[in-house]
């Protein structure tokens, strides 16, 4: 794995549904805590919203250059994965481990963290969005197979 030794700081889009929400505050603390600068799109309270509206806020943030990085919490964050996804220039990614976290940036360079707020710890969490951040995009043999999956929004 290529993780390099500090994380450097970064601009990370965040946001979640109701439950994902408690983990969500807690991640976005613990990322300003680290001095990166964290958009957190939401919702404000734990009431029950649709992911799919939060999905599109952060994978429009990223898509557009407004961040490096998103995250999303749901119960499981397959629904944030599959509806971030959509958004042309997204490669999001449901990961409950830290081994897949990094496989998931060194082989597919992806750029929207999913996580469960429902079935993973916040520690386990907090593991993988830190080996999310701090692993690098293999490049290499890598590199045109990301290039034919983006190819394939055409
Ligand atoms: C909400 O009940 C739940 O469906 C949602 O948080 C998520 O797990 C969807 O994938």
């Amino acid at each position: 794995m290529h993780q390099t030794e500090r994380v450097a700081l970064m601009k990370i889009s965040i946001a979640a549904d109701h439950a994902g929400f408690e983990q969500k505050e807690a991640l976005a603390d613990y990322l300003q805590q680290q001095g990166h600068e964290v958009i957190n799109r939401g919702p404000s309270t734990d009431d029950r919203v649709d992911y799919p509206d939060f999905a599109a806020l952060v994978a429009h943030d990223v898509a557009d250059g407004a961040a490096e990085y998103g995250v999303l919490v749901c119960g499981t964050g397959i629904g944030m994965a599959v509806a971030a996804c959509k958004i042309h220039g997204v490669r999001a990614v449901n990961i409950i481990t830290p081994e897949f976290a990094a496989l998931s940036r060194e082989h597919n360079d992806a750029n929207v963290l999913t996580l469960s707020g429902r079935f993973v710890e916040l520690e386990t969490n907090k593991k993988i969005l830190d080996t999310f951040l701090t692993t690098e995009f293999g490049g290499g043999r890598h590199t045109g197979r990301v290039a034919k999956i983006m190819a394939l929004e055409n």
